[in-house]
């Protein structure tokens, strides 16, 4: 009788609706929605006070890699970086379980959390963000909603990750089953629908998600942590004490009037970040910021017409969001099995339960509505529509590190893509973020980056890669002096697991998960240096190399030749 018992309890759980929005009064010293003519003051007090932490980080982690200068002379990091310190990133790409269990594993081979003995662990500890992107914004969830664990505390976690399991539930006894799981999703979703906000397939996705991602014993809201919303990590106390990068995920918006075709999808469809503080788009056609906690408020030119709405911002819609793919065909990514059945089936049954057929995420009130003075026509609907962040196929978020007023100085891109017919990556992602940095800021700000052919045959897929070292060939973001960060591509390749698993896998084996997430560890820390002993310091020295190139200083001999070894030009 234990399953009837889970679905009581989860049904009672929804019973207080705790996924529903819910109204509440305007504040009266929060601009609800702003325009993006810099950082929001929340974001640059965040970064202010990260960054302390990090640049000492900083020091720390390059302290130990003990980079040569002239002679034997070991290079100074303490006094070189004693008065201004690089901003450093992470993206973690898209595609499925496999995206995030490849990230997992580079994440796991940049915190020195993990293994003492690992010179690439300090590089997360000395990161200012991290972005993630429908796999990844899982992988950054499930990092940031519980409260900042290492990836090895994740995997030890039972209710994360559902090892042996599947994110459309499992039959084992004791755990959350398929008809429960499904049974909660529904409730869920619905009393959204009660409460006068339109639903859509993403909503019920974002509730698998938020299943898998969240551990209930860090959350007030008891069972499965249904009320935990993307503002309410500005609460979790590894970001009050500027613990974590600062998170961001991302989702790609759709225009008015137009197909959901993936294939209709361009560079020039807005990308829209969502950040703990804020939900909106830096795209030069739009430039607007929502404050995330009032997402679902109805806003008129930037302005709520009514009261305002709290918790639209469920952590699982908006990861669900970032991984909205239901407007691609299924078989295309590979779902297939048992899953692909059960999913089929749940979904088949949702027009009804949504009111519409709506296969991507829909943001309803749309937050830009009659919004004046802007060069798109995302303000005359409604409703917004949002799909998986690469569906532009900028698969890895590299983007929200590109806005110059955020001061990247460096990248670490991981690529799990499979865009070969073998189901490997071959760089198109990074192509995809050329065009879209040549749309929004101009040709030359982003490295030229070469073919899929070249990629192939010059090997800038089996190590890593930095690209955009060289900044003769590239120009400064217009009114500044600053280049386009380092990007330090991390391809997936068969380095000790052949972990190109089809983005529709759903169910990983303990087995495949653990190797996969080690594949990642081993793609990032070159085989723990095996495969180049001098790793360590390149990835090190990487990290200055802009600051190297501002002050027009020498450049350590180790460095010198890491970028030799590690350069694309
Ligand atoms: C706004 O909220 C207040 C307090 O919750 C309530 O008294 C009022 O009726 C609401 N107004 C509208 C228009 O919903
Ligand atoms: C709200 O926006 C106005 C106008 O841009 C600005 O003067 C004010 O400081 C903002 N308030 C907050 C709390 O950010
Ligand atoms: C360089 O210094 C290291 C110790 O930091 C020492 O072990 C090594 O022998 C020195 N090499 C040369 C060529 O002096
Ligand atoms: C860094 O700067 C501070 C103050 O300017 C100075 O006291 C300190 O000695 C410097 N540290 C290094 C390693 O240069
Ligand atoms: C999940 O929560 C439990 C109870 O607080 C804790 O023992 C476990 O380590 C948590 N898992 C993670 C990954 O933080
Ligand atoms: C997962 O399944 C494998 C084989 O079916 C089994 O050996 C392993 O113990 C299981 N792991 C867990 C955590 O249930
Ligand atoms: C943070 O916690 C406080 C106290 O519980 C609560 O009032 C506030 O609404 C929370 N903030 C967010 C954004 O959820
Ligand atoms: C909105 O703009 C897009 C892009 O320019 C265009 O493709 C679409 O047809 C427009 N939709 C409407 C309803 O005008
Ligand atoms: C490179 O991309 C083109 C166009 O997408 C494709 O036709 C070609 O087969 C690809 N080449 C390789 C080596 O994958
Ligand atoms: C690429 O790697 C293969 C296998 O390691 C090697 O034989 C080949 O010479 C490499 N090609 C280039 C251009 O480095
Ligand atoms: C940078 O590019 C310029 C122009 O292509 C070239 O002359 C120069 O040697 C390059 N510098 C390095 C360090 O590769
Ligand atoms: C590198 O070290 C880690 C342990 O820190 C281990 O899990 C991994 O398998 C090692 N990689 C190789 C290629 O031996």
């Amino acid at each position: 009788m234990k399953f009837s018992a889970t679905i009581l309890t989860a049904l009672a759980a929804s019973a207080v609706a705790n996924y529903a929005p819910i109204k509440v009064e305007c504040p009266k010293d929060v601009n609800i929605s702003r325009p993006a003519d810099g950082l929001s003051h929340q974001e640059a007090d965040y970064i202010n006070e990260r960054h302390k932490k990090t640049s000492k980080a900083l020091r720390e982690y390059l302290g130990g890699l003990d980079i040569k200068a002239r002679g034997n002379n070991t290079f100074d990091t303490d006094s070189f970086l004693n008065e201004t310190s690089p901003k450093l990133a992470i993206a973690a790409a898209g595609g499925g379980f496999r995206a995030m269990l490849v990230g997992a594993g580079v994440i796991a081979a940049l915190d020195k959390r993990v293994d003492e003995n690992n010179k690439n662990g300090g590089f997360l500890q000395s990161a200012d963000y991290l972005a993630g992107l429908s796999g990844g914004a899982w992988l950054v969830g499930s990092l940031v909603l519980n409260d900042w664990p290492t990836v090895p505390e994740i995997q030890a976690d039972p209710q994360i990750w559902y090892l042996n399991k599947s994110l459309v539930g499992s039959v084992e006894p004791g755990s959350m089953n398929t008809v429960g799981l499904f049974a909660k999703v529904l409730a869920d979703t619905t009393s959204k629908l009660a409460a006068g906000y339109q639903t859509s397939l993403t909503d019920q996705w974002g509730r698998l998600v938020s299943y898998q991602t969240i551990n209930s014993s860090h959350t007030k809201g008891g069972l499965d942590a249904t009320e935990v919303t993307w503002s309410g990590i500005r609460n979790i106390s590894s970001f009050v004490d500027h613990e974590m990068p600062f998170p961001i995920i991302l989702g790609t918006s759709l225009f008015p009037g137009t197909s959901h075709d993936v294939d209709q999808i361009k560079f020039n469809n807005s990308i829209i970040e969502m950040t703990p503080y804020e939900w909106g788009t830096w795209d030069k056609n739009i430039r607007q910021f929502v404050d995330t906690e009032y997402l679902g408020t109805e806003m008129s030119d930037g302005k709520p017409t009514g009261n305002c709405t709290r918790r639209y911002d469920n952590a699982g819609f908006l990861m669900g969001t970032s991984s909205s793919i239901f407007n691609m065909d299924m078989k295309t990514l590979g779902f297939g099995g048992f899953e692909s059945v059960l999913l089929q089936d749940l979904f088949s049954a949702l027009d009804i339960v949504n009111e519409g057929s709506f296969n991507v995420a829909v943001y309803n009130p749309n937050p830009f509505y009659q919004q004046v003075g802007m060069q798109t026509n995302q303000t005359i609907s409604k409703a917004l529509y949002v799909c998986d962040g690469g569906f532009d196929k900028e698969t890895i978020p590299i983007l929200p590190f590109l806005q110059p007023e955020r001061e990247v100085d460096v990248v670490i891109a991981i690529d799990p893509s499979t865009d070969t017919e073998e189901s490997w990556p071959d760089g198109e992602s990074l192509r995809a973020t050329q065009n879209k940095s040549d749309w929004e800021f101009g040709d030359d700000v982003f490295p030229k980056i070469p073919s899929n052919e070249t990629f192939i045959s010059k090997n800038l897929t089996t190590k890593p890669v930095f690209f955009g070292c060289n900044t003769t060939n590239l120009k400064t973001y217009k009114d500044s002096d600053r280049y386009s960060p380092v990007i330090v591509y991390v391809p997936m390749s068969d380095i000790t697991y052949p972990s190109n698993f089809s983005t529709g896998k759903l169910s990983y084996t303990n087995e495949e998960q653990q190797r996969t997430i080690n594949n990642g560890y081993n793609m990032m820390t070159r085989s723990n240096g095996t495969e180049d002993s001098n790793w360590d310091k390149c990835l090190g020295c990487v990290t200055l190399l802009r600051e190297f190139q501002r002050r027009d200083s020498d450049v350590p001999n180790d460095c010198e030749q890491c970028f030799s070894d590690y350069c694309y030009n």
